[in-house]
């Protein structure tokens, strides 16, 4: 059988840096709070003209680039966000002009934090089924104007950002081993946008997100097949450092196999994940061969995780 893996990927990060102690200056909060609370010391929100669709495209081309595609090899493209610049048209059809993917389909998701994963997974279908060979996938947010700048308990956790992908199928030895995607509709209360800004109940998120993290991460080791002691990499969505704490300890992993950039970027939703393993092949730290561990959980309620080798 055809398997899916990654050729490439890119990200993009907001361009202004916004410390805790910017917060300090306009709420009712400290830089000691939110990093013993959350682990955040700065986030980077884009600047005003700097829409989701820009962010997505800059992250697109790097990923295009390190793939060593052309942009008219890509079938679809798939874009994960809560924060389009519109309704509609779509941020992957913006994307697709910008680009000049003329040969590409292309639609966007809405699974929150776990949005980045849904994506990888919907294209693994096309890819392991023969349908598609090239799929752009990108998670992207500008949460920055989604958040109510006077409410604390939401204010300082978010940023901006986008990371892309590019898969396509791979040898025998590399690629998806396993998935899991799950939802519960019942905490959708918890976490949404009804109105211009997000609202929270951190605790009820918080205690979701633990359970799941975790459940989820040894869910898809057991499907591929493999042991904690097989991982060489978590990499987990970046919302609260407690919450990936947990999720490592979970699969006993030490604290350098777990990506993690929460404390510079905060919570980036469907764009931390790709951000993060950026961060990590840049430094080198994840090799061909390497057994990864993609985790998310979100809004919805969802949550998502994946188990692949690193290459082609
Ligand atoms: O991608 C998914 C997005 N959402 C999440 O991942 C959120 C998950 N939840 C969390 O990360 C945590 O629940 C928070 C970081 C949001 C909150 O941490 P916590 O340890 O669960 O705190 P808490 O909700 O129990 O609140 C403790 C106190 C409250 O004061 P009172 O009611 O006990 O007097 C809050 O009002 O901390 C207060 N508080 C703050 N204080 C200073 C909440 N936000 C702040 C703040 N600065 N920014």
């Amino acid at each position: 059988m055809t398997k899916a893996g990654i050729y490439g990927m890119g990200s993009y990060i907001g361009d202004k840096v916004i410390t805790n102690a910017d917060f300090e200056k306009k709420i009712d909060t400290s830089d000691e709070w939110i990093r013993t609370r959350t682990g955040i010391e700065e986030r980077r929100f884009a600047s005003d003209g700097i829409e989701s669709s820009d962010m997505a495209y800059e992250s697109a081309k790097k990923a295009i680039e390190h793939a060593e595609i052309s942009p008219e090899d890509i079938d679809l493209i798939l874009v994960a966000t809560v924060t389009p610049d519109m309704a509609f048209p779509t941020v992957s059809t913006q994307i697709q002009e910008k680009l000049g993917a003329k040969n590409a389909a292309a639609m966007d998701i809405s699974a929150a934090c776990a949005g980045f994963i849904y994506g990888m997974v919907t294209a693994q279908q096309f890819i392991e089924n023969g349908v598609y060979k090239h799929i752009l996938v990108v998670g992207v947010e500008k949460l920055s104007k989604v958040i109510d700048m006077a409410d604390r308990n939401t204010a300082v956790l978010f940023g901006d950002g986008a990371g892309a992908a590019i898969l396509g199928p791979v040898s025998e030895h590399r690629g998806i081993l396993a998935f899991e995607l799950g939802a519960d509709g019942t905490g959708g209360s918890h976490i949404n946008l009804k109105g211009p800004h997000i609202e929270m109940n951190g605790r009820e998120v918080f205690k979701f997100a633990v359970r799941q993290m975790g459940d989820s991460s040894i869910r898809v080791i057991e499907k591929a097949g493999l042991t904690k002691e097989d991982i060489d990499f978590l990499v987990p969505h970046q919302a609260n450092i407690r919450i990936m704490e947990s999720a490592r300890e979970r699969l006993d992993l030490p604290i350098e196999k777990m990506s993690k950039t929460v404390h510079k970027y905060g919570n980036t939703s469907s764009a931390s994940i790709p951000m993060a393993m950026v961060e990590e092949l840049n430094e080198g730290k994840i090799k061909d061969g390497d057994v990864l561990v993609l985790v998310g959980f979100g809004a919805g309620l969802v949550w998502g995780s994946v188990a692949l080798v690193w290459g082609r």
